[in-house]
């Protein structure tokens, strides 16, 4: 230690703001001036006396403030001498910020750039009409599901909110199964299933688990950005297969790229364009799969929602080689703020899965799950379901007359959509439909544009535009608005 020097009281500042424990801002005070080089290595600190006079607090508020600076290193007591700021090292400079290279990015890994770069952007709250794939909120029971969930964990063990089982409460996969089972022809057990966050999350633990950097994967175009990104945070090499009227083209994948690792597909409803994918396409990419040992990622996200006949059953059911994972998510069926969907694997996966999961967030929530669990076993979930399905048959009816009062010809449209909670407007060919896009959200109305989708260029761009969460009145109001905000675009 260097030699002592006696210094009158430092400048700190003080008092302290009202409720500010006396001895805390004391003690803060002086490491921040140790800290900063403002009190010296060596410096001896007055006596306690002095300091209590000085700053009008008690020696007990000084002492107890010395105590824990002498705890943490920062001074030295010497018996008999006085105490001392310790000989803290100086030069380690702890202002600035950390040097980056000029003009570049952050200093990220290559898989960490590979995950900046996929941003799924934020939603604007509250959606306004026509936001896509918004379910109706104003319906969903909450306050039941939230008296269910407290219910359910009022009644659960302690036990039950250790650490719980990462692929799921067993009671909310069980009950997953036997309604995958009876609504979506699902054929699983219950160890297939894993809960996720969303699927955005089975998006990606399928991408990081199934595919290496450079492995190509087949992805619908127009397709889903979500899973786009998901395989493409994997490094995956992506393969573009065109959608058509049955759905994603197998004779055109297998055409680009027939030894690809997976594919992902959206069956039941191709978004955007709202195709199904023919059984005579199910079949050919199963047969697919089974001789070229891709996997098929099966996204069902909205089919419970079918306004013709009965839901088509999942991919998933008439797979006999075990090489679709299917994916589920609560957020069409009730809302996607709840943040869980699910994952059904072949049986050899299932234990990846599960590790994978793991090590991503140790599980999703418990009570939560408990809550699902109940609302399903008691029957809940379907009638909100039956509810919902003619509410938004409903919707789809009104929006759909609608633009066609207001577009008519002007537009293609096509038959009301037989499923789903968004419709399609296919533009006259030239027109630019992320312009429409512009131009309506300036004029308070929000659509998506096909071609945002799409990697290759399209013969005709469309307008996305989601019913389901909107009132007759939003969406006919929506559509006025619609209609004027496209009026000097038309070609
Ligand atoms: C094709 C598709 N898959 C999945 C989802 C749902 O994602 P999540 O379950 O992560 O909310 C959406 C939502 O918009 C979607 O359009």
């Amino acid at each position: 230690m260097k030699q002592a020097k006696s210094v009158p009281i430092p400048a700190i500042a003080w008092p302290p703001p009202p409720g500010r424990p006396r001895h805390r801002a004391l003690y803060q005070n002086l490491a921040e001036a140790i800290l900063n080089g403002a009190l010296a290595p060596g410096t001896q600190l007055p006596a306690t006396r002095t300091w209590a006079q000085a700053l009008r607090v008690s020696r007990g508020t000084v002492l107890a403030a010395l105590e824990q600076l002498t705890a943490e290193g920062y001074v030295r007591a010497l018996q008999g001498s006085g105490t001392f700021v310790a000989d803290i090292p100086q030069d380690l400079g702890r202002s600035g910020t950390r040097a980056m290279p000029a003009g570049s990015a952050a200093p990220l890994s290559s898989r960490g750039r590979l995950l900046a770069r996929t941003d799924l952007g934020e939603v604007e709250q509250p959606a306004r009409p026509f936001e896509v794939g918004i379910p109706a909120l104003d319906r969903f029971a909450a306050t039941r599901l939230a008296s269910l969930t407290t219910g359910a964990w009022s009644s659960m063990p302690a036990s039950e909110l250790q650490y719980p089982d990462p692929a799921g409460y067993p009671a909310l996969r069980l009950e997953l199964v036997r309604y995958l089972t009876r609504a979506r022809a699902v054929r699983a057990d219950a160890d297939q299933v894993i809960v996720v966050s969303g699927s955005q999350q089975a998006l990606y633990l399928a991408a990081q688990l199934l595919l290496d950097p450079g492995d190509e994967a087949w992805m619908e175009d127009p397709g889903y950005v979500g899973a786009l990104s998901a395989l493409q945070a994997a490094g995956a090499d992506i393969v573009n297969v065109p959608v058509d009227g049955e759905g994603l083209s197998v004779r055109e994948g297998t055409a680009l790229a027939p030894d690809a690792r997976l594919v992902y597909v959206t069956p039941s409803h191709q978004y955007p364009t709202g195709a199904t994918l023919s059984l005579a396409r199910r079949l050919e990419l199963l047969a697919w799969a089974r001789q070229r040992n891709g996997w098929i990622l099966e996204d069902d996200y909205d089919s419970e929602f079918r306004y013709i006949g009965a839901p088509l059953p999942a991919l998933q059911g008439i797979d006999e080689a075990g090489t679709v994972l299917y994916v589920g998510t609560f957020s069409k069926i009730l809302a996607p703020g709840l943040r869980l969907g699910y994952l059904v694997v072949p049986k050899a996966l299932a234990p990846a899965f599960r590790a994978a999961k793991s090590l991503l967030d140790r599980g999703s929530a418990v009570p939560l799950q408990a809550g699902l669990a109940r609302l399903l076993a008691g029957g809940g979930m379907e009638r909100h379901l039956l509810r919902m399905r003619r509410l938004y048959q409903h919707r789809r009816d009104v929006l759909w007359s609608e633009l066609r009062e207001a577009f008519g010809d002007r537009v293609n449209l096509g038959p009301p959509s037989a499923g789903g909670m968004h419709l399609v407007v296919w533009l006259p060919p030239g027109m630019d439909d992320q312009a429409a896009v512009r131009r309506a959200y300036e004029h308070g109305v929000w659509v998506r544009a096909v071609s945002a989708n799409a990697r290759r260029p399209l013969p005709r761009g469309g307008l996305i535009v989601g019913y389901a969460g909107f009132s007759d009145a939003e969406l006919r109001e929506a559509t006025a608005k619609l209609e004027e905000a496209l009026r000097t675009l038309w070609p």
